[in-house]
């Protein structure tokens, strides 16, 4: 390959989302699997594959979830959504089981795909400090102030893309089951993307501070952190929103 063809399919894998070089010599996967060997008989006739069912098959698979070890491991047994091979690892969740609120946000970033836990970089810096002045905190044992913090896909899109319509929806059976394991008082979705999923709408300047409902359970959207980063006028509304927070909590 000259030099034009070398720089066209390195393209080629950037548009499909490689954004790293993992190891320093290939790996030739022809070489892995024998070729099967010739049987001497014509070739069947392809039968008529049937249609899977992504949502139906994660329904099935959550709702024998008894247990959150359980659910993880059903999810990281979970092979439909084409998220998973370009992950490094599955983001299950952080924080405290026990806790009163549960945040719900979009998907992994470079740094939640590394670390294995969700809202560990910039944003989740963020987060962290948001909360922490309405007295709430993913690290402290004490459930009236824990926090338990998870997202709508457990796996990083490629070059953190928006979660496609079919992903969110095959994987909602999941967080459905997840939202039911913890049974928050409340829940936070963070973003656009977190309302679509958990309450079918978007337009997150609208919806943000408003009280709806999802599995059963009140929930309050905010502003994704990620978005205040680069928006600091918007703090404003989000302070607005914990104090909205902080005031449910206290009435409970
Ligand atoms: N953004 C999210 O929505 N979730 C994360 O875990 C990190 C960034």
């Amino acid at each position: 390959m000259g030099f034009w063809d070398l720089k066209a399919a390195l393209e080629w894998q950037i548009a499909c989302g490689v954004d790293e070089a993992i190891q320093d010599t290939p790996i030739d996967r022809t070489a892995l699997e024998p070729a099967a060997k010739p049987t001497g008989k014509p070739a069947a006739a392809p039968e008529a594959v049937a249609e899977v069912d992504a949502v139906a098959i994660a329904r099935h698979a959550a709702s024998e979830a008894d247990t959150l070890d359980a659910l993880k491991a059903t999810m990281e047994a979970y092979d439909l959504c084409d998220l998973k091979r370009g992950a490094r690892q599955l983001v299950f969740a952080d924080g405290q089981p026990g806790a009163r609120v549960m945040i719900i946000g979009e998907a992994p970033g470079r740094d939640e795909d590394l670390q294995g836990k969700p809202f560990v970089g910039r944003a989740g810096q963020l987060l962290d400090l948001m909360f922490s002045h309405i007295g709430l905190s993913r690290e402290t044992p004490d459930k009236q102030r824990a926090l338990y913090i998870t997202n709508v896909l457990p796996w990083r899109p490629p070059q953190n893309r928006d979660p496609l319509p079919d992903e969110m929806a095959m994987m909602l059976p999941f967080l459905a089951r997840h939202v039911e394991l913890i049974d928050p008082d409340v829940i936070v979705a963070m973003g656009n993307h977190a309302c679509q999923a958990l309450l079918g709408k978007r337009g997150i300047t609208r919806l943000r501070g408003t009280w709806n409902e999802a599995f059963g359970k009140p929930v309050l959207p905010m502003f994704h952190p990620a978005y205040l980063l680069r928006t600091s006028a918007a703090k404003r509304e989000a302070w607005a929103d914990l104090l909205a927070l902080k005031s449910r909590l206290t009435d409970k």
